[in-house]
């Protein structure tokens, strides 16, 4: 696998392959890698010639302070994952390669950024949106992958891909999941014992959902009911629970005006916060 630090030299080693006809994947990443992240690096092996792997930590992306600094970097294990799995390229610059002034331009993605995860850690989009134009510049990919388990990042990136024109097509990966249900996350090593144990209530409670709504329940009785179902687990605190449309994610009153449905929550397990959804067919 080859190791670039500098977008100078990934953008003259990409530029020869392309000129070889061959077609480019990425899958933009945080590190920490996990079997979520190792799927993505497995489809984009089989759809593409040439997988590029970014890790970066993307400051600007953060809300709050104490996130950034307890991110897990793991990147000599995250180098041999990506090698074992068949990645090309991996790119893993630094914070002034990336960002060589204070970014003027600013994101803003209107409803899509309104509800869930842009309401409670506003600005969080923006970040995520000026990076990953970045690297679809950067690396001018023929497909992208991101992982469902980041939902509205996946809808923010497919609408800033179409409105922007990126020449490259936006891939969603399902969620991958331990045996208990519990979403594959860099978080989860964070988790102490017996939050860990709690934390698949969380699957749980979108399951048990889901499961209410396709027997015909109202949203706002499931939504009462899930939220009293996450509140008999006393390590885990609830942040919000989503029953979206599957494309607008804005909150769904009648299910039969939609065709696919998102549930979608976010809570603390002891002081991990966790998020996980559920796409559904109505
Ligand atoms: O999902 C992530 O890990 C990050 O938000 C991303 C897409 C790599 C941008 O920093």
């Amino acid at each position: 696998m080859l190791v670039f630090e500098r977008k100078a030299d990934l953008t003259v080693y990409l530029l020869q392959q392309r000129k070889a006809g061959n077609t480019i994947g990425l899958v933009p990443t945080m590190g920490a890698l996990h079997r979520g992240h190792l799927s993505l690096i497995e489809t984009s092996v089989r759809e593409a010639d040439i997988t590029v792997c970014s890790i970066f930590v993307n400051p600007i992306q953060f809300t709050n302070k104490k996130d950034l600094e307890k991110y897990p970097r793991t990147p000599e294990k995250d180098q041999k994952l990506l090698e074992d799995a068949g990645c090309h390229v991996l790119f893993c610059p630094s914070v002034e390669e990336m960002y060589p002034n204070p970014p003027y331009t600013q994101f803003s993605f209107g409803a899509l950024e309104e509800v869930m995860e842009g309401y409670y850690r506003p600005g969080h989009f923006r970040g995520v949106g000026l990076i990953v134009s970045k690297l679809f510049n950067i690396v001018q990919p023929d497909l992208a992958f991101f992982g469902q388990k980041d939902l509205q990042q996946c809808r923010i990136i497919e609408h800033m891909a179409a409105d922007l024109l990126f020449n490259l097509k936006v891939v969603v990966i399902p969620t991958v999941r331990e045996e208990d249900g519990l979403a594959m996350s860099s978080r989860n090593v964070r988790l102490e014992p017996e939050a860990r144990k709690e934390a698949t209530a969380l699957y749980k409670a979108l399951c048990l959902g889901r499961d209410m709504l396709l027997k015909g329940e109202e949203p706002s009785v499931v939504g009462r009911e899930v939220e009293a179902f996450v509140r008999t687990f006393p390590g885990l605190q609830l942040e919000y629970f989503s029953i979206a449309d599957g494309g607008t994610l804005q909150p769904v009153k009648v299910v039969s005006d939609h065709k696919q449905l998102a549930l979608c929550i976010a809570g603390y397990a002891g002081d991990v916060r966790l998020i996980d959804n559920l796409l559904t067919e109505v």
